[in-house]
């Protein structure tokens, strides 16, 4: 029976990741009196401390997390508890070397950063769900445990392994998955390049090799070592189902990466939760945390958490340009906007030692009087009055299409028309288009459900499967708008080309097929016409035929005069990559026409939504360096300043405006 597991927390969350086994225990004492002063409520905790807890096989010291969960507990803090399996300590990896990832080229990697073990360990896999089951039984009846932490960013610092262990848990998966080695040589198309096996004993993973790989091979591994995590998580999750019952589980996300199927993992979790560290010397890095945003929010439909970001500087890019106060605060409400129930940092205290000690913290090297706590204060205090926000949800009327195997089939490293197409870059500035026109979108499965959405934006779907192409064309029929981006319905589940070609499977919807891909070379661009406007295009073309209306054609070059983008029924196909102009512009027309409320001019304000049906909490975004004049409803409050909106608002550059008003029909846009 599914069960309602919801973070116990008044108001919105505030906190970060929370290593005070990296102090002496009178530090803890500062801690918990600078969080009670900033207003924290939750912390991150135990995520990297396996070793400090068993030090050795069986022998635990839990004294001092005990000590200090009561310390926050008494402080009026409460724990997302780690199950600590993030990492392994050293002694697990000494005495089970055969543990330890391998990468393609069967070079094994050494302990001694963090998440080095292999995924297919039975090893680790046996000893994460001892010491979950450990610490389960130990804290699941803490007051202050709030909520389970499971591992941490699964994928991140390794998403696959290529070892003797993952290799035969790969063939395990693949006679699953396909029964017969027949079925799989057909699958795998294996008549080319003398591949046809006779018997799953012969296949590895594909390790490096002396040229291109089998697609299908690599995809069923991408697919295989995302399933090898869902299971490590999956195990653990099953463990606390069954010894706390009432606690919710998450495993931190990072935003919408490749590593991992997160629709899968957000299936299993309780309360999605997402790590997001925009860059602030990347102008549009704002944008693109919302692109991950958008996913959080609709993976359960249900709000979110931001986990980890970042209060200033990160220590992992080649230069690490700290955060305006200004961008952090942006940065935090953004998350809100999106539906978040709190904001968290990576992480409370700055580090002194390991790799992080150039990592920003809540809490600076100087400690109270460094700007990241002094900010920290402030920041405390804004939230705690945006408590009544807690539990609204964002409504869009438009989703967008992610699909993990689509991406992945897609980026292949070999032998693509194009390497430069990128799916993500792509999906990124749609959904940047699409803000700057003042529309909320969801993210959605390509086999959906999309029903309550009146528009879908495909940005491209490399992959589809006949089921998939029936759920969007069915959607199409009942009503529903489809704007497809190029390079879509490619290939089938194996990676095989569709019979025919593209569009495959969405050629009766599109009403086009694309007689050849003609990616642009380097540095090149085309030209997209449309009516009066001409845009740029870069890196992708396609020379398309069929019976679908031409809305645009390319002008000049090998396709002059041919269809660029075309309209069949209620569905569009965009056949190439268009500037961010060129993009607005089709959103803008594709959109306004389905119905919504489009801005006439992008704007860099971004706008959302969210109500409880009673109330709405709009927020205005300024993501320029300049200010911005906007419509505010007359009579909504300035949630943070408490004074009565007029009918224009201005919004200095970086600046939120947050206003509550009396809900209206047509929340979210
Ligand atoms: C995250 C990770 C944290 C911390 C942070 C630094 O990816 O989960 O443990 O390392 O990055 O930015």
């Amino acid at each position: 029976m599914s069960k309602s597991r919801s973070l116990d927390i008044a108001g919105l969350v505030f906190g970060g990741d929370y290593n005070p086994e990296q102090w002496p225990e009178e530090v803890w004492l500062d801690d918990v009196r600078l969080m009670n002063a900033a207003g924290v409520n939750l912390v991150s905790l135990g995520v990297f401390s396996w070793s400090k807890l068993e030090p050795a096989p069986e022998r635990f010291d839990f004294g001092w997390l005990d000590r200090v969960l009561d310390l926050l507990y008494a402080h009026g803090i409460k724990a997302d508890l780690a199950t600590a399996t993030a990492s392994p300590p050293p002694w697990l990896v000494r005495a089970h070397p055969e543990m330890l990832p391998v990468d393609a080229s069967g070079v094994r990697l050494e302990f001694g950063s963090r998440q080095t073990y292999c995924p297919s360990s039975p090893v680790w896999r046996e000893n994460t769900v001892r010491l979950c089951t450990k610490m389960a039984k130990r804290y699941g009846e803490h007051p202050g445990l709030a909520m389970w932490h499971v591992s941490n960013e699964y994928g991140d610092e390794l998403s696959r392994c290529w070892c003797p262990a993952s290799a035969n848990a790969f063939r395990q998966w693949l006679r699953r998955r396909y029964l017969t080695i027949d079925a799989l040589n057909a699958a795998w198309g294996a008549t080319v390049w003398s591949q046809i096996y006779t018997d799953f004993g012969q296949i590895e993973p594909p390790r490096a090799t002396t040229g291109p790989g089998n697609p299908a091979q690599r995809l069923d591994f991408l697919r295989f070592s995302s399933d090898e995590l869902l299971g490590l998580f999956s195990a653990e999750v099953e463990v606390l189902r069954e010894l706390t019952p009432d606690v919710p589980v998450t495993t931190n996300f990072m935003g919408i990466s490749p590593g991992t199927n997160y629709w899968q993992f957000a299936g299993r979790e309780d309360i999605v939760s997402d790590d997001a560290y925009p860059d602030p010397a990347d102008a549009d890095s704002g944008y693109g945390a919302g692109f991950g945003y958008s996913f959080m929010r609709s993976a359960k439909h249900q709000p979110w958490l931001l986990l980890e970001s970042a209060p200033s500087a990160v220590n992992w890019r080649d230069v690490n340009v700290p955060k305006t106060s200004a961008r952090r605060r942006l940065d935090a409400m953004a998350a809100i906007a999106h539906g978040c129930d709190g904001v968290m940092y990576f992480q409370w205290r700055q580090a002194r030692q390991g790799p992080e000690r150039f990592h920003s913290a809540m809490v600076g090297h100087r400690g109270e009087a460094s700007r990241t706590f002094q900010d920290s204060l402030r920041l405390g205090a804004e939230l705690a009055a945006l408590a009544p926000l807690k539990g609204t949800t964002v409504r869009a009327r438009v989703a967008m299409v992610v699909d993990w195997d689509s991406w992945w089939a897609s980026s292949a490293p070999e032998c693509l028309p194009s390497q430069r197409l990128s799916w993500a870059e792509q999906a990124r500035a749609w959904h940047k288009a699409a803000t700057m026109l003042g529309v909320t979108v969801d993210m959605v499965p390509a086999e959906g459900p999309f029903d309550g959405y009146v528009a879908l934006l495909i940005p491209g779907l490399f992959l589809v499967t006949k089921a998939q192409a029936d759920a969007i064309t069915a959607y199409a029929e009942s009503g529903g708008r489809v704007l497809v981006g190029c390079f879509s319905g490619v290939v089938d589940e194996t990676n095989s080309v569709h019979n025919g070609g593209a569009p495959g499977p969405l050629r009766q919807l599109l009403g086009v097929e694309v007689d050849e891909f003609w990616p642009l070379a380097d540095g090149e661009t085309g030209v997209f016409k449309w009516g009066a406007d001409a845009f740029a295009v870069s890196l992708w073309q396609e020379a398309l035929e069929g019976d679908a209306r031409g809305l645009s054609h390319y002008e000049g070059g090998p396709l002059d005069g041919r269809p660029a983008m075309t309209e069949n029924g209620r569905a569009r196909y965009l056949s190439c990559v268009l500037d961010d102009a060129g993009l607005v512009a089709v959103l803008r027309e594709f959109l306004a026409d389905a119905g919504l409320p489009v801005r006439q001019t992008a704007s860099p304000i971004e706008r959302i939504t969210r109500t409880d049906g009673q109330t709405d909490y709009t927020f205005w975004l300024n993501h320029a360096e300049a200010p911005q004049l906007v419509e505010t409803p007359a009579g909504a409050v300035d949630m943070l300043t408490g004074q009565c909106l007029g009918p224009t608002t201005t919004i200095a550059a970086g600046d939120v405006l947050i206003a509550a008003k009396h809900s209206e029909e047509g929340a979210g846009q």
